[in-house]
């Protein structure tokens, strides 16, 4: 039986996940912010409906399909921008896109995934791209290369002024990024010799890409350009400089920055990490094609509500007007339902293929997908739900 046969649910490919890849990635994957409580929140959230099923229902075959900003997708699951995608398995990036495409789904690169647009200019689809900038030059150019590069919508994230607090990623010294080159390596090695599957197929692509004279930075949690510090105000005489504790900006977006991008970009635009019914409708009012309700996984702000509590408010509030996405804490297909059931048009997911890329590359993701897949067609034959357009929140019973 092979590594993929043995995946039978994401936990699984959770577990193969850590037995292959260096500590500092697997952490940096896995963890959330400061105390987790907002990561725990996203995944116990699905626990608080259950299924109101409708018995002596035929459902022969059950329909999945759907389609998100006019793209035709096989189910309603979309793979998450990620950062370091490049480092956690030589598939990297071009992996992940090729199994959402083979699974008939949408693949979203992020600007710190460790690969550049171009890379995937003449990749399949259908493919979003997600933009960080520190500034109005940074995300133009990125914009121009991501249109050139054919790729279907942009994803602006709001949640990312600066990095979480993730305390395993500053244990293991990689809060302000990972670079594998010849100097930090050595930092990673004893890392890197407890995993040395990794050795031959994660870091091989970084060494390649080394040695090919193109050092690409992969910035991490934290990898923004440093903006200039304040001067310590005249006649200050403690050693305790405040400038010298400022958070690293990493990609402050104003709504001015987004309705501006919106005018750049004459594609599908999508609003990403929104908490509120009032930020859902800052994101129409600047023109906004749909808004994925997100916390960035717990991730960033810690103590924020679940992604799911959140989503009925925000699909109250702008629902007729975009569409509406969620993620965080999606583990099952039923927790893909559940959310479609409160009005998500699709639910991304971001560990649970992370995991299966780990585990076993572009086949790892793929297994996710089906997993995930298989598990809504089961749980929609067992509801007596034929079509997942169908579904709303009748299909939900809350638990007391
Ligand atoms: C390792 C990792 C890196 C991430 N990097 C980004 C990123 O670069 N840009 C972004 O918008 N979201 C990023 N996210 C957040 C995901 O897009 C998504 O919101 C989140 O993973 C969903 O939660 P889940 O992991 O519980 O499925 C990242 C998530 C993880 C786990």
């Amino acid at each position: 039986m092979t590594v993929v046969d043995r995946i039978v649910n994401v936990a699984d490919a959770r577990r193969f996940a850590r037995r292959n890849v260096i500590r500092s990635i697997f952490d940096y994957v896995d963890g959330g912010a400061e105390d987790d409580v907002t990561k725990a929140a996203n995944e116990r959230a699905f626990r608080r409906f259950s299924f109101r099923p409708r018995a002596g229902v035929s459902v022969p075959h059950p329909e999945l399909e759907t389609t998100v900003l006019g793209l035709p997708v096989s189910m309603p699951i979309i793979l998450a921008p990620c950062g370091l995608v490049q480092l956690m398995h030589r598939d990297g990036v071009l992996g992940v896109t090729r199994a959402a495409h083979q699974a008939g789904t949408i693949s979203a690169l992020s600007t710190f995934a460790g690969a550049a647009p171009e890379d995937l200019a003449s990749e399949p689809g259908p493919r979003w791209f997600q933009l960080y900038a520190t500034d109005r030059d940074m995300a133009l150019d990125l914009m121009a290369r991501a249109s050139a590069s054919n790729f279907d919508a942009l994803v602006v994230t709001m949640d990312s002024p600066t990095a979480g607090k993730r305390d395993q990623d500053i244990r293991n010294g990689s809060a302000a990024g990972l670079t594998f080159n010849a100097r930090t390596i050595v930092k990673f090695a004893p890392q890197v010799l407890a995993r040395p599957r990794w050795l031959l197929s994660g870091l091989k692509s970084s060494i390649e890409t080394i040695t090919s004279g193109e050092t690409r930075r992969v910035p991490g949690g934290s990898g923004a350009p440093n903006i200039p510090k304040r001067s310590s105000p005249k006649g200050r005489t403690s050693q305790w400089n405040p400038a010298d504790h400022d958070p690293v900006r990493i990609s402050p977006f104003t709504w001015d920055d987004v309705a501006w991008i919106r005018q750049q970009w004459s594609g599908p635009f999508v609003v990403k990490s929104i908490l509120s019914a009032d930020d859902a409708r800052s994101c129409v009012e600047a023109g906004a094609d749909a808004v994925i309700v997100s916390n960035h996984g717990g991730r960033q702000l810690e103590s924020t509500p679940s992604s799911l509590s959140v989503l009925p408010e925000v699909v109250a509030a702008v629902g007729s007007q975009v569409e509406v996405l969620m993620d965080g804490g999606v583990r099952r297909g039923g927790d893909a339902l559940k959310a479609i059931a409160l009005g998500a048009r699709a639910v991304l997911i971001g560990r649970p293929y992370l995991y299966g890329l780990m585990a076993a590359g572009e086949e790892g993701v793929l297994r996710i997908l089906r997993i995930m897949y298989e598990d809504m067609a089961r749980t929609m034959v067992l509801m007596g739900c034929q079509k997942v357009t169908d579904l709303d929140p009748s299909w939900l019973r809350m638990e007391v």
